[in-house]
């Protein structure tokens, strides 16, 4: 039996300030069953060791289909026929499937298209505060953290410019998905979304151009391509997985040195010591803060602890960063901090596709905002601050700041 007292995980309150659970967590309950507000039972593990090993360890699976009994899949809620072809991206899938298509997008998503990407990416960031600068205010999410990654990615794929704004509405919908229960609210705008992401493929079929569609409908591995299912679960993959993450490491990021003056002075003084100020802000505030799930394939011992086949185990990042045997004062935000091993990224064959395009985008949104806005400072106590609700994800609703 638990000693503690359960929470429920998706809350803003939860997100919060998730940290003195965590480390009780950590002390006494390492493998930890809770509950979803869906009634869903997700078993979390908390130490380092034990999300390394879950994110290498061939007992559990990405995809649920294999692990479930019939029973369970009786039980699985329907999904439209139209969200199928959504569940074929590859966070979702096992080897082979997986290889496949990780070796198709690698061959399209390549560390040069990141460096091309670099000018764009400091143009939009001067563009976006200078669209801002003379009001002396933001909401540094909406206005900043937000737009750069969600333009860089937009770009990247080669959606036209004059179409950015809807894609992003929809997106916001597909990104609700990503809650335990989805809604029959967003069947509209993924329908739209489907549709017009469907009709953006034959215009690039026929009329290639120097972007990310057009490369991934040619791309070819051994004889082999993408079908165009295919194609649709990959780009709805990158593009949330490409802005709804950096979105969280910008905005969380900015607080944690808000928060921290003396490690933002630091940075102000020294921008050179931005790389190692980026890692350590992504260990502190682990913009992703749980793994996706995996499912135990049979029942799985650890710990002493048996996590039934077929249920939803999750690897908490954000506490395996603050885990005191791996971190010296795992709880300091150290922009120094060598070495820094952090999680927030994954491991092993699921490791983030966009770690280096993630990296290039913050690198330069922190040089930028702390070489133009110097006195920036927040412009309400941190306590009227409000968080996402959300299973795997950690960041801020608005992140209102003066300057
Ligand atoms: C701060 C920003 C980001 C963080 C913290 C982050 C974090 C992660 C994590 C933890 C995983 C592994 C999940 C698991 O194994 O369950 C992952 C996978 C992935 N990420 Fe990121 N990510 C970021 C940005 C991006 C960007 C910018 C892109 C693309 C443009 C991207 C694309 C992907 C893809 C495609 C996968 C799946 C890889 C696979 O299944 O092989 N990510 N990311």
């Amino acid at each position: 039996m638990s000693a503690t007292q359960p929470v429920n995980i998706v809350s803003a309150e939860f997100k919060a300030n998730p940290f003195p659970f965590l480390n009780r967590l950590r002390a006494s309950d390492p493998v930890y069953p809770t509950t979803l507000p869906d009634k869903t039972v997700v078993w979390l593990l908390t130490r380092y060791d034990d999300v390394t090993a879950l994110l290498r360890d061939e007992r559990f699976t990405k995809n649920r289909r294999n692990a479930l009994t019939k029973e369970q899949l009786r039980k699985l809620p329907w999904t439209p026929p139209m969200f199928r072809p959504l569940e074929r991206n590859m966070l979702d899938l096992d080897p082979p499937d997986h290889t496949r298509l990780r070796s198709l997008v690698h061959k399209a998503f390549t560390p040069s298209l990141v460096e091309q990407m670099r000018s764009r990416t400091q143009a939009i960031a001067d563009e976006l505060l200078d669209r801002v600068v003379s009001a002396g205010e933001m909401d540094l999410i909406r206005d900043f953290a937000l737009p750069l990654p969600m333009t860089i990615i937009t770009e990247i794929l080669g959606v036209p410019a004059k179409d950015h704004g809807k894609f992003h509405r929809w997106s916001q919908a597909v990104v609700s998905l990503t809650s335990p229960t989805p809604t029959l609210r967003v069947i509209p705008s993924v329908w739209k979304f489907i549709r017009y992401l469907r009709k953006f493929f034959k215009l690039r079929g026929r009329d290639p151009q120097d972007d990310l569609v057009s490369a991934l409908i040619k791309t070819e591995e051994a004889g082999d391509r993408l079908n165009e299912d295919e194609l649709l679960a990959m780009i709805f993959l990158l593009l949330i997985a490409g802005h709804e993450t950096t979105v969280n490491l910008i905005g969380n990021g900015t607080l944690a040195l808000l928060e921290n003056p003396n490690q933002m002075r630091k940075l102000q003084r020294e921008p050179s010591l931005v790389k190692p100020a980026v890692e350590e802000l992504l260990r502190y505030t682990s913009p992703v803060f749980t793994t996706s799930e995996r499912y135990a394939l049979e029942n799985a011992m650890v710990h002493g602890v048996t996590i039934p086949r077929g249920e939803m185990t999750l690897g908490v990042i954000g506490s395996a960063n603050r885990d005191e045997t791996v971190f010296e004062n795992p709880n300091e935000l150290r922009i120094t901090r060598e070495p820094n091993r952090h999680l927030s990224f994954g491991q092993g064959i699921h490791f983030c596709l966009g770690a280096p395009l993630a990296r290039m985008e913050a690198q330069l949104a922190f040089t930028t905002l702390s070489r133009r806005l110097p006195d920036l400072r927040l412009k309400n106590s941190p306590h009227t601050l409000r968080w996402r609700p959300s299973i795997f994800l950690r960041g801020l609703t608005a992140l209102p700041v003066k300057f």
